[in-house]
C-alpha cells in the first residue's frame, strides 16, 4: 500500500515522516521521498539551487519520479510492503502548476498528463495544512530560502493542494499541522494501521 505525505514547506511533513518511522516500525515500511530517492534526485537539487528554467526543473522532477517508481516504489509494492513517501506526484501538481504559470498553457493538465496511465496513484495522502505565515516562521531566514519558499508561491501551492483534497476526498486526509507534533504523528499512524486492516479485509472478499 502506498501512502504519501504532502504539504507546503514548513508544514512539518518531514518531521511526521521521521516520527512514523518509530511509530510504525513493527510494520517494517519502506520510507522514501521525492525528490532524491535515487541519483536522479541530485540533478533535481542542482536545478533547484541554480534556479534553472522552470520547464527543465519540472521535467527533472518527473524524471526523478520515474526513477523512484522503477527502483523503489514498484519493487516494494510488488513485495506487498507498505511504502510511505515524503512528497510524491501531488507535489508536482501543486508546485509546478505555480512555477509553470504563464510558461506552459494549462500547466496542471500538462503535469497530470505526464503521470496519467503509468504512475502509481497513492492509496492515501495525508495533507499537512497550516497558515502560510506559520509555515514561514518555521522555515530558515529569508536569504537562504529556495525559490519555492516565498509567501505568494506557498499561498498558491497550498490552495492547489486544498483543491485536490476537495476533488478527491476519499484519497486525501487533511491533517491540522498546528496540533502538537506527537498528536499529528499518532493520528496519522493510527489512520495508516486502519487502512491496512480495511485493505486486507477488502482483498479477502
Ligand atoms: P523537499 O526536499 O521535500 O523540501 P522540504 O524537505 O523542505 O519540504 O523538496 C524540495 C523542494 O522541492 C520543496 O520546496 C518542494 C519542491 N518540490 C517541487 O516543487 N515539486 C516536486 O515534484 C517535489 C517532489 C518537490
Amino acid at each position: 500500500m502506498l501512502v504519501t505525505l504532502e504539504g507546503i514547506d514548513g508544514s512539518g511533513k518531514s518531521s511526521l515522516h521521521a516520527a512514523l518511522r518509530e511509530l510504525l516500525a513493527d510494520l517494517d515500511p519502506v520510507f522514501t521521498r521525492e525528490p532524491g530517492a535515487t541519483w536522479v534526485g541530485d540533478s533535481v537539487r542542482r536545478a533547484i539551487a541554480e534556479q534553472i528554467d522552470p520547464v527543465t526543473e519540472a521535467t527533472l522532477f518527473v524524471a526523478d519520479h520515474a526513477a523512484h517508481l522503477a527502483t523503489v516504489v514498484r519493487p516494494a509494492l510488488a513485495e506487498g510492503r507498505l511504502v510511505i513517501s515524503d512528497r510524491y506526484s501531488d507535489s508536482r501538481f501543486a508546485y509546478q502548476s505555480v512555477t509553470l504559470q504563464g510558461i506552459i498553457p494549462e500547466p496542471e493538465k500538462w503535469l497530470r498528463a505526464m503521470h496519467n496511465g503509468w504512475s502509481v496513484v497513492p492509496y492515501r495522502t495525508f495533507l499537512c495544512v497550516l497558515p502560510v505565515d506559520e509555515a514561514l516562521l518555521r522555515l530558515k531566514p529569508d536569504a537562504q530560502r529556495e525559490h519555492f519558499e516565498k509567501r505568494e508561491t506557498l499561498e498558491k501551492v497550498q490552495n492547489n493542494y486544498l483543491s485536490y483534497a476537495r476533488n478527491e476526498p476519499t484519497r486525501f486526509v487533511i491533517v491540522d499541522a498546528m496540533l502538537p507534533q506527537e498528536t499529528v504523528a499518532k493520528f496519522v499512524a493510527d489512520a495508516i494501521r486502519q487502512d491496512l486492516k480495511s485493505g486486507k479485509k477488502k482483498r479477502k472478499k
